[in-house]
């Protein structure tokens, strides 16, 4: 555990790092072969749920897909974030870190940061348990969507919030929406790696919500790149197998016993 952290932070020296999140084993098995850092995002509460937000995800069902994707993770770091009722005190938040990473055995969890938090990031390292932090957009706390640090004043809040997660001991910072000035400005002050989400390319990684990538969750602001428009590839396929049935060419003789 410790040495893939030991090798993810090396690598911001290195080359850029790649990143998704995954929900599932089918779907991890694929990731696994390219990323650095797979993580079961709290976006499964809106992605794949189809919640509003991502405030009511439970933390068993965020081990019911941690423990999918498991079964999937080689070689990737494995990353789980923590819902956000779940890390209120050092208490709890220890309590739950170390639920998550007994019962599925992933590398690290992930804790948005809200402007706090950092104290119970530095607990969570000091108990064992390798921390990502995120700050800019953080979903568990804000309401609405933004860019985040074009203003002088936001800008030296995030930097501030950055260095502080650093110091608490975070192995790397997700920068959600941020500014390009400001993620680079970042990316250059701290010693750990920056992985962007909409926050340009002056970042040490990259991380997208996989189901925008493949063009599966409807969800698509202007820094998602869709690679592939899966809704459409599925729609053909689902139309033929109907069309299929009803002219009754299926069951063909090679799929009867
Ligand atoms: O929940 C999630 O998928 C995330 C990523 C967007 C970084 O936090």
């Amino acid at each position: 555990m410790k040495k893939k952290i030991f090798r993810i932070k090396k690598l911001k020296w290195k080359r850029k790092l790649v990143c998704l999140t995954a929900y599932s084993k089918p779907i991890t098995k694929i990731l696994d072969k390219y990323c650095d850092i797979i993580l079961v995002g709290d976006s499964v509460a809106t992605a794949f749920y189809g919640m509003k937000n991502t405030k009511s995800i439970s933390l068993g069902t965020m081990i019911n897909h941690s423990l999918a994707v498991k079964k999937s993770v080689k070689k990737s770091l494995f990353v789980v974030d923590m819902p956000i009722n779940t890390y209120k005190n050092f208490r709890e938040a220890e309590k739950n870190a170390k639920i998550i990473s007994k019962t599925v055995r992933c590398d690290a969890v992930k804790i948005e940061s809200n402007g706090k938090n950092f104290n119970i990031i530095r607990h969570l390292v000091k108990s064992g348990i390798p921390v990502m932090g995120h700050i800019g957009y953080t979903p568990q706390y804000k309401k609405k969507f933004k860019l985040y640090g074009l203003k002088q004043n936001e800008e030296k809040k995030l930097i501030e919030e950055s260095k502080k997660i650093e110091k608490a001991g975070a192995f790397s910072i997700v920068l959600e929406c941020i500014a390009e000035k400001t993620a680079k400005k970042i990316t250059d002050i701290i010693n750990i790696p920056t992985i962007g989400i909409g926050s340009s390319k002056f970042c040490d990684g990259q991380i997208l919500v996989t189901d925008d990538l493949i063009g599966l969750s409807g969800f698509y602001p202007k820094f998602v790149k869709k690679y592939l428009n899966l809704q459409k590839i599925l729609e053909k396929g689902i139309r033929k197998f109907k069309d299929d049935v009803i002219k009754g060419k299926f069951p063909k003789k090679m799929n009867t016993y």
